[in-house]
């Protein structure tokens, strides 16, 4: 088991990775209310802890910094256990990020057509890389580079053509199975 946390094992942290407009922050919010879980949202956290919105610390601070925000997040900034984290789109993408996080909990990558992404997507002002000419190329475009990152996350849901709830039971199935495969390898 990868978990370096054993205490985590009752009520391992849920991570939700994927890329922008997989709907991880609307599935998140309903899993933790079922599992009676804390919601926390990565990006909601590094807003709160540097004072500014996303967009704002883009602009100011450039990327790779607010990749050092996500990465203080994941070794600071939430509980070892009891919460679903839906984690920024980008968090997984530098080196070594996916077993930092599969360290703490149970990640679940959730995927998604470019279509669907840009449809979820297209109204929102809030996501600095997609505020581009054509966000339907750069869409395809970071897509390609990220999809075989995201891939190595070894649990996978797809979104597509699935109603919300379909979504939120296959994650919960898959999180439940290896909760019990945590217990039973901690009663051996
Ligand atoms: C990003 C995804 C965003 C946010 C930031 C960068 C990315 O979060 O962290 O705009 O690099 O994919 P969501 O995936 O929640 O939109």
């Amino acid at each position: 088991m990868p978990l370096e946390n054993q205490s985590a094992g009752k009520r391992p942290n849920l991570y939700l990775t994927g890329f922008m407009g997989t709907g991880k922050s609307s599935i998140g919010r309903e899993l933790a209310r079922t599992l009676n879980y804390k919601f926390i949202d990565s990006d909601r956290w590094i807003e709160r802890d540097v004072g500014m919105k996303i967009p704002k610390i883009f602009e100011e601070h450039g990327e790779s910094w607010f990749r050092d925000c996500e990465r203080r997040f994941i070794e600071e900034g939430h509980p070892n256990e009891g919460c679903v984290v839906a984690l920024g789109g980008g968090l997984v993408v530098p080196d070594g990020m996916i077993e930092r996080v599969e360290q703490r909990g149970i990640l679940v990558a959730l995927f998604a057509s470019p279509e669907t992404v840009l449809s979820r997507t297209s109204r929102s002002k809030n996501r600095p890389l997609l505020q581009v000419e054509n966000p339907a190329e750069r869409i395809r475009e970071l897509m390609a580079q990220r999809d075989p990152i995201y891939r190595r996350v070894g649990l996978a849901v797809s979104t597509d053509g699935r109603s919300f709830a379909d979504v939120r039971d296959a994650v919960l199935r898959i999180y439940r199975f290896h909760c019990a495969g945590i217990a039973a390898s901690k009663s051996q």
